[in-house]
Formats: C-alpha cells, sequence, structure tokens
C-alpha cells in the first residue's frame, strides 16, 4: 500500500512556551501550547526556570497534542525540532526528546530553524487565505528578532536587514516594564494603544543604514520622557496610559515600516508578508493593509496563533525537510545562534 499522506509531529522548545502539534500534510491537526506563567515576576524569561519548565511540560504537551490530534503515536511519519536560535537549556529539552521518540519509534527526525519556522507558518493551510508565492519579503518581528527577509523557496532565504540592538518586541516589553505593565508588556501596550491618541507623544526614530534597524534608542527616549514628566506628576503615567502606548506604537510601526517599504522598492517585489510574535500587534496588522492598499503589495498576516511561538510552525517547516530528505542525525545538538 503507498501512504500518501504525512505526518508529522513538531517540537517547540526555544523560549518559554512548551508547544508540539501534528501536521497532516499542510493542514494542523493540533497545536498545544503550555506557557510559563513563572517569569512573570521577573520581568523576562529566566533561561534556568524555562528549561525546568519545559521538562514537566514536554510529555503532556506532546501527548495532548497527539490526542486532540486523533491519531495514534505510531501513525507519525517523522518528528520535527527546533533546533535554535533560542536560549539553550530550553533547546536542549525539546532537542532530546525529539530524538528520542525517533529513535523509540523508528522513524526519521528534521531539525527546524525557528526563524524558518516563524516565515513558513504562513504555508499552513487556511481556508481562504492564499499562500505566499516566492519571492516574497517577510519582516520577522519576535522578542528576540527583528528581521527582513527575502524568501526565495521554503527553505532558500536571505536576511537582508535586521537589528542591530534590541529586537522589535524587546522595545514593546521593555517599554513596558518602565511603564509599570507586566511581562510581556508587547500585548498590554497593544491594548492600551487601542484606546489612546497616537499624535499624544513623540518620540524619536533612529537613523540607521541600509535596511537594518535600532531599538535601544526607544527605550532610553522612553525612560527619559518618563523621568521628565513624572518629575512633578507623580500620577503622569497612570493618567496618559492610553496615549503613552498609542504614541509608542506609533514610532514602533513607522520605524518597522520605513525600512520594510525600502526594501520592496530595492528589491522590487510586491508580495509581502508578516511574521512572529510582534505582528500579532494591531497596529502593524492595520498598516500592513493600508500599505498593500497604497502600493498594490499583496499582503500575507498569519493567523493569530501562529504569530507567537508554536509548534505548528515547525511542523511545517519540518515538512520540507522531510520532502527533500533532509533528516538530522542522532547526534545532532541544538545551536543557540543558529543563523537562518
Ligand atoms: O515570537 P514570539 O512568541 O517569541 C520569540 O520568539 O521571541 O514573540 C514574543 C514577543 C514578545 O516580545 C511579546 O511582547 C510580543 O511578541 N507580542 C506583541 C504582541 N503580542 C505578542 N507585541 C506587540 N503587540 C502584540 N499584540
Ligand atoms: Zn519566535
Amino acid at each position: 500500500m503507498i501512504k500518501n499522506d504525512i505526518i508529522i509531529l513538531g517540537i517547540e522548545s526555544s523560549c518559554d512556551d512548551t508547544s508540539a502539534a501534528i501536521l497532516k500534510n499542510e493542514a494542523i491537526l493540533s497545536n498545544e501550547i503550555a506557557g510559563q506563567k513563572v517569569h512573570e515576576a521577573y520581568g523576562g524569561v529566566v533561561p534556568e526556570l524555562a528549561s525546568r519548565a519545559h521538562q514537566q511540560n514536554i510529555l503532556p504537551v506532546v501527548d495532548t497534542a497527539i490526542k486532540n490530534a486523533k491519531i495514534n503515536i505510531s501513525d507519525i511519519d517523522a518528528i520535527a525540532f527546533t533546533r535554535g536560535p533560542g536560549l539553550l537549556g530550553s533547546l536542549i529539552v525539546g532537542t532530546s526528546f525529539a530524538k528520542s521518540l525517533a529513535l523509540g519509534l523508528n522513524i526519521p527526525m528534521m531539525e527546524v530553524n525557528h526563524m524558518h519556522g516563524h516565515v513558513l507558518a504562513h504555508f499552513i493551510d487556511d481556508e481562504g487565505k492564499d499562500k505566499p508565492r516566492f519571492p516574497f519579503i517577510c519582516l520577522t518581528v519576535s522578542g528576540g528578532h527583528t528581521q527582513i527577509v527575502l524568501v526565495n523557496d521554503y527553505l532558500d532565504m536571505e536576511v537582508v536587514g535586521t537589528t542591530k540592538d534590541d529586537a522589535a518586541g524587546e522595545a514593546f516589553d521593555k517599554s513596558g516594564k518602565l511603564l509599570g505593565l507586566p511581562y510581556p508588556g508587547g500585548p498590554l501596550i497593544d491594548k492600551h494603544a487601542k484606546l489612546g491618541n497616537p499624535k499624544a507623544f513623540q518620540f524619536t526614530a533612529p537613523n540607521m543604514p541600509d535596511f537594518d534597524y535600532s531599538f535601544s534608542g526607544l527605550k532610553t527616549n522612553v525612560l527619559q520622557f518618563l523621568q521628565r514628566n513624572t518629575k512633578n506628576d507623580k500620577d503622569f503615567v497612570q493618567n496618559n496610559i492610553d496615549d503613552i502606548c498609542a504614541s509608542l506604537q506609533a514610532t514602533i510601526v513607522e520605524i518597522l515600516f520605513d525600512k520594510l517599504i525600502q526594501a520592496t522598492r530595492h528589491f522590487n517585489i510586491n508580495e509581502v508578508a508578516i511574521a512572529g510574535g510582534v505582528s500579532a500587534n494591531s497596529g502593524i496588522r492595520k498598516r500592513l493593509q493600508q500599505e498593500g492598499e497604497k502600493r498594490g503589495w499583496k499582503t500575507h498576516i498569519p493567523k493569530f496563533e501562529y504569530c507567537t511561538d508554536n509548534a505548528a510552525m515547525i511542523a511545517i517547516t519540518g515538512r520540507y525537510h522531510y520532502l527533500n530528505k533532509n533528516f538530522a542525525q542522532q547526534d545532532i545538538s541544538p545551536s543557540a545562534r543558529l543563523k537562518i
């Protein structure tokens, strides 16, 4: 009997979310995510605590993914896991688990670059939605990365612009911390921004060459702005939180789109996608839509659940490695700084 369907188990553990997904061809049957509340008290991810939580979560998460997909473990054809980039201790948990399970089931495994995963999330079946056509440009914005990626083919991508310091997600989260918001500040700034005036306050945008970014200056800018304004008004943040968030978000969106637009012009590409956790931001989504209408871009926005870290995107990337027979060996080890 020839088996046409390919079933892949995806495993993601690069940061603070333990996730497992089952992919059948290009359709997701299940995508389970166990978040880690333990970091909230520290205002950022604590690597040591993250790896311990992955160790606790990984088996129940994989088990639930298999159950919710309504398949048997023996139906899995191959396992895709995140090799990097990410926190080493976290990556070791997912990699070791994938290696052991692949060995136990006697099936192949594929190593996946987490950043490929964010981009290729666009190829997961989503009813009524067109998938990007090559070549396209993808703005990948997450807690750890800010990249303009020229995507020539599924596994042929080039980073043409990147941040030289903080990532866009860090700009959101570090500003959130200064505003007294719990971690991660990104989604909360987005929430407040919806109620505020984006022109209420001015923040400065950096001057960077080519398609590169810098966000560390913005953080200093926010700090000085708050010191100046809270000097004589202790309730300044509380009374202006919506306007501050709206203005801050507008500045970050402007910085991101300035370089994105330049890159699409330079490479003469009008197929444009966004990816990564920060692409869940409503301001970024709205701006992409507006620029698309204005410039005749065909735009691609991932489904909400495939924006932040998830194993579905690792499984779909693993599928293209599987089709290329690009399998990992048992002596593979994770790489915290894996490049695209
Ligand atoms: O891709 P992701 O889940 O993890 C990394 O690989 O880093 O991205 C997490 C980042 C965090 O910085 C979080 O604040 C940000 O995505 N984020 C948002 C929103 N939702 C998540 N930032 C702004 N607006 C949002 N709605
Ligand atoms: Zn990510």
